[in-house]
């Protein structure tokens, strides 16, 4: 596995397979792997003939009072997992190779990015439309690869590349959870023993809603409460937010009639996590 932190090795390595003629997948990180990423790796690996992992805590998609300076960063122990599962190149630009003095380019999706996490934490999207563009630039992939653990992210990003015509096609990958149901995020090590148990109660509360779904009930208002008074019931965690979108469009739906994305946002403690589920799947 090649290492390598410049772009112009980066550009150098890429296009001499595709002068050879083979096929590259992106997986676009910040590093910290845990089996959701490593999903994204095996799936990238298995549909193409070189993978390209970025490990980069894109700062530009972080809030002023958000974890930048705290993220978990592990390059030794995320260097041996990439190489276990196969991965070809892993590119850790430093901060000033990405944004060098006087950048001041930015990619912005607009409507699907007002609600949900986009309300919550402004410009973030922002900073991950621009630094996946940049991605995708130094890279050229046949395909990129995107867990649905971030399901905005997801729509953003698929938006984005229709739109600005990107070459390249988007991979959804399905969320990866603990055995006990917690999805699986880099954040999680922030967690306290107390909080890691309380933080369960997100996962169970959209099982249990999807549960309601699947034995016939449709009211989001009715659903809504049922997960707000499970969630409500656990002191160590706060809801930012939680919402039953148009699984498309990002819309807010009052019944659930077609694919409805039932998406949250919350703290617990002082960290922040998401989780979502698709209902109404036909
Ligand atoms: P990061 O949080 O490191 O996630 C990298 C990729 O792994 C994303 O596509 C995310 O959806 C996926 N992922 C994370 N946890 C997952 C899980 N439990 N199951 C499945 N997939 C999971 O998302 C980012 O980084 C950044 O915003 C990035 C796209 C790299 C731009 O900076």
């Amino acid at each position: 596995m090649i290492w390598v932190d410049t772009i112009a090795e980066l550009r150098k390595i890429v296009s001499g397979w595709r002068r050879e003629g083979l096929t590259i997948g992106l997986v676009p990180t910040m590093g910290y792997f845990h089996e959701g990423h490593l999903s994204l790796m095996r799936h990238a690996k298995a549909e193409n003939d070189r993978v390209v992992v970025s490990l980069f805590v894109n700062p530009t998609q972080f809030g002023p009072n958000e974890d930048l300076d705290r993220y978990p960063r592990d390059h030794a122990r995320d260097r041996s997992l990439a190489e276990g599962v196969g991965v070809d190149l892993i590119f850790a630009p430093l901060p000033g190779e990405m944004y060098p003095e006087g950048f001041q380019t930015w990619v912005e999706v607009t409507g699907l990015t007002q609600g949900l996490c986009g309300k919550s934490r402004p410009g973030h999207f922002r900073g991950v439309t621009t630094v996946v563009t940049k991605l995708m630039m130094l890279v050229g992939p046949d395909r990129a690869y995107f867990g649905e653990k971030d399901a905005q992210q997801l729509r953003v990003v698929r938006r984005m590349v229709r739109d600005l015509n990107i070459p390249v096609e988007v991979r959804p990958v399905p969320l990866v959870r603990e055995a006990d149901g917690l999805a699986m995020s880099s954040r999680n090590v922030y967690l306290s023993p107390e909080e890691r148990q309380a933080a369960l109660i997100l996962s169970k509360a959209l099982f249990a809603m999807r549960d309601r779904v699947q034995a016939g009930e449709t009211d989001v208002h009715s659903l809504r409460e049922g997960m707000e008074s499970m969630i409500k019931a656990e002191p160590l965690v706060q809801l930012e937010y939680l919402e039953f979108v148009d699984d498309e469009t990002l819309e807010i739906v009052e019944r659930v009639e077609r694919p409805v994305l039932v998406a949250l946002a919350a703290k617990v403690g002082r960290t922040r996590l998401i989780d979502n589920l698709v209902v109404g799947r036909l």
